[in-house]
């Protein structure tokens, strides 16, 4: 898909202004935001007696952590992070006034470095909801699967033997190329339907457009990527235009990866 070499900007760049500007009002317009919390919480409850460490990949304004913080007992840290300089601020207050600083903490970094960021630490949780996985795209190239299946490669590297990743990505059946909001446009030009990677923009008071990228799956292509990169899946659901996995860690055994489930 050519999209990228016909752009005037960097799609990459723009996508974090995009994000780095609507931080202090993220929530307002995200319809989707906590309705998930239950699929995340069985992650916690289901697989593990102990104290648990959980990462959110794409943490935006700390809205989950702060709702897990609350809902699940056995946690002992939940860190956030994201490339947002300016969600990771919001998210710093947001559990400030809280009062869980404790327990949750954050670093501003890429999903694409976790692996050498965390290159000591194991996590017993990873999260990465609401199509944060669809928003990774490599500096001045164009969207593709193998870069995306590096990532969930780096992701697994981070997770302890047992660990359970969640992930929602949104589901390309479920799109709507006529839909339009108070807030967003999709660009019919720089986007392409059939593969599924869509940019939108945001229209600020200034008559300023900040262009967002995000790459909608399909149900197959998300579950195959997530066999390919080395996950199990134990569980899916779809919810209206996402989809939800619940996956582990496949084991290795005589040098094959051997898949336990689904
Ligand atoms: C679609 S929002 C989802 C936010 C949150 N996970 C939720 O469920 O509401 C994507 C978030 O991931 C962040 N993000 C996107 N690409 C990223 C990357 N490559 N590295 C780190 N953060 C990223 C954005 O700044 C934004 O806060």
């Amino acid at each position: 898909m050519p999209v990228i070499q016909t752009l005037p900007f960097n799609l990459q760049q723009s996508t974090l202004t995009a994000f780095d500007n609507v931080s202090e009002r993220y929530y307002e317009f995200d319809e989707n935001w906590g309705s998930d919390i239950d699929f995340v919480r069985n992650a916690f409850s289901e697989k593990f007696p102990q104290l648990l460490s959980c990462i959110d990949l794409g943490c935006a304004a700390g809205r989950h952590l702060v709702a897990l913080a609350s809902h699940v007992k056995n946690v002992s840290e939940l860190l956030g992070i994201d490339y947002s300089e300016n969600m990771i601020n919001s998210a710093q207050r947001f559990v400030t006034r809280n009062r869980l600083n404790d327990l949750i903490w954050f670093k501003q970094c890429s999903i694409e470095s976790v692996d050498s960021v965390f290159q000591n630490q194991k996590f017993n949780i990873a999260i990465c909801l609401n199509n944060t996985l669809g928003n990774l795209l490599e500096f001045d190239e164009n969207p593709s699967e193998s870069y995306r299946l590096s990532i969930l490669r780096s992701i697994k590297s981070i997770l302890s033997k047992e660990g359970q990743f969640v992930v929602s990505v949104y589901n390309i059946d479920e799109f709507n190329p006529n839909i339009y909001s108070r807030y967003l446009t999709i660009s019919h030009e720089m986007s392409d339907f059939t593969t599924g990677d869509i940019v939108i923009y945001h229209t600020y008071p200034d008559g300023e457009k900040h262009y967002c990228y995000s790459h909608w799956f399909s149900v197959n292509e998300i579950k195959n990527l997530l066999t390919m990169a080395g996950f199990v899946l134990e569980s899916i659901e779809l919810r209206k235009k996402r989809i939800l996995i619940r996956a582990g860690l496949a084991e290795v055994v005589n040098g094959t990866l051997r898949r336990k489930l689904y």
